[in-house]
C-alpha cells in the first residue's frame, strides 16, 4: 500500500520517518479495516467452504471480484482526497535551492512549475558540477514530474510561488512578473549574496534594509514571507534529518494569513516541529544577516548539514 500511494523519490528517507508519512500509513490502515467490518466476506467466506465445488468455485469468484471492487473503490476514495489537497506551485530558480524544494513537492504529489529564465538552455546543462552535483538537465531528467517552464509561465501557473533565484537578481526577475503575482503568497528564500569580490560574498543590503523588504516594496500586492534562507537547500525540506527536526526555521512578512500558510506549509509539507515567528517583513534583516555567520560556522564545521536551535 505504502509503495502504490507514496511516488518514489529521493524523499522517501523523510517520509518514512514523517508524521505525514505516519498519517497516510494510519489512513490506509484504518480504511482497510473499515472495509474489512463494511464487508459481509469473512463470512461469506465460511459458508462457501460447506458447499458443493462448483458453487464453491462461483461463490469464491464473485468473492475475489468484490474484493477487487472494495479495493479500487477504497484507492479510488484515497486518490480522491489526495488530489483535493494537491498544490500547483511555482519554484523560481533552478539551483540547489529549486531543486530541494520541487524534488520535494512534486514528490508528495503537488503540481510543480521550475522556473528559469531559457528552459532550453537550462535543459541542456547536463555536466557534472565541480561540486560533483548533476547538471540541472540530468537532475530534470530524474525528476520527469516537475515542469520547466520560463519564469513567467511558472509564476503564472502556481497558487504559491518559492523564490529561489540568486539574491542578485530576485528583485529583477520579480519585478518583471509583477502582474502574475498579484495577491499571491511568495516564501522568499533569497540572500543578498554578492560574490563579486570573491569569497567570503558580502551582503549587498543590510542593517536598514533587506532583500526581502526590497521586493516586497516593489511588489506591493505580493505577499512576501521571508524564510528558510537561514539553512542549507536540504535542510530546508528535511529538517528530520538534523537533530531529529530539534531547531527552528524562522518566518518574517506583513500578512498574518500569508505568513500562516507558510507555517502550516512547512509543517505539513517538510514536517518542521518549531518555527518562530519574527514579526514583519523588516525583521528579512536579521534572517539575512544571519548569513555571514551560517557561512563562518559552516567553514569550520567543513559541513552544511546544520541549523541554528534557539534554547531558553
Ligand atoms: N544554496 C543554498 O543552500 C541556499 C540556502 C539558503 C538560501 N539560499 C539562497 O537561495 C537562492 C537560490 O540559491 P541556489 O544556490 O539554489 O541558486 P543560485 O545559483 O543562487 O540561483 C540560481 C537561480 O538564479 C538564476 N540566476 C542566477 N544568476 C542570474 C543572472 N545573472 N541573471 C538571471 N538569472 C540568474 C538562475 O537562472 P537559470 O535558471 O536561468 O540558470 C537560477 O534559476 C539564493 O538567493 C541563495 O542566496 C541558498
Amino acid at each position: 500500500m505504502r509503495q502504490k500511494t507514496l511516488p518514489a523519490s529521493s524523499a522517501d528517507n523523510f517520509l518514512e520517518q514523517s508524521p505525514i508519512y505516519e498519517a497516510v500509513d494510519l489512513c490506509d490502515s484504518q480504511m482497510t479495516q473499515s472495509a474489512i467490518s463494511r464487508s459481509p466476506h469473512g463470512r461469506t467466506m465460511l459458508v462457501s467452504l460447506s458447499i458443493l465445488p462448483l458453487t464453491r468455485v462461483i461463490v469464491n469468484s464473485l468473492i475475489i471480484f468484490l474484493q477487487h471492487k472494495e479495493s479500487i473503490s477504497t484507492n479510488y476514495r484515497y486518490n480522491e482526497s489526495k488530489q483535493g489537497e494537491t498544490m500547483k506551485i511555482a519554484v523560481l530558480g533552478t539551483g540547489m535551492v529549486g531543486q530541494a524544494h520541487a524534488g520535494k513537492l512534486a514528490s508528495l504529489g503537488h503540481q510543480v512549475f521550475m522556473g528559469t529564465n531559457d528552459p532550453a538552455k537550462t535543459r541542456a546543462r547536463t555536466k557534472i558540477d565541480q561540486m560533483s552535483r548533476p547538471g540541472i538537465g540530468l537532475w530534470l531528467d530524474a525528476n520527469p514530474e516537475v515542469k520547466l517552464t520560463k519564469f513567467a509561465t511558472a509564476a503564472q501557473q502556481g497558487d504559491l510561488i518559492i523564490n529561489a533565484t540568486s539574491g542578485q537578481v530576485s528583485l529583477e526577475i520579480l519585478s518583471g512578473l509583477k502582474k502574475h503575482l498579484a495577491g499571491k503568497t511568495l516564501i522568499d528564500i533569497s540572500n543578498p549574496l554578492d560574490f563579486s569580490k570573491g569569497f567570503p560574498p558580502f551582503l549587498s543590503v543590510s542593517n536598514t534594509n533587506s532583500l526581502g523588504e526590497q521586493i516586497q516594496k516593489a511588489l506591493p500586492e505580493l505577499k512576501v514571507i521571508k524564510a528558510f534562507n537561514t539553512m542549507n537547500a536540504v535542510v530546508q525540506t528535511n529538517p528530520l534529518r538534523t537533530a531529529e527536526g530539534d531547531h527552528h526555521l524562522f518566518v518574517a512578512g506583513d500578512d498574518k494569513p500569508a505568513k500562516d500558510t507558510v507555517i502550516s506549509f512547512a509543517k505539513q509539507q517538510y514536517g518542521w516541529k518549531n518555527i518562530i515567528d519574527l514579526g514583519d517583513i523588516k525583521s528579512a534583516r536579521g534572517m539575512e544577516m544571519i548569513l555571514p555567520i551560517w557561512l563562518e560556522i559552516r567553514n569550520s564545521l567543513n559541513s552544511p548539514d546544520f541549523n541554528f536551535k534557539i534554547a531558553r
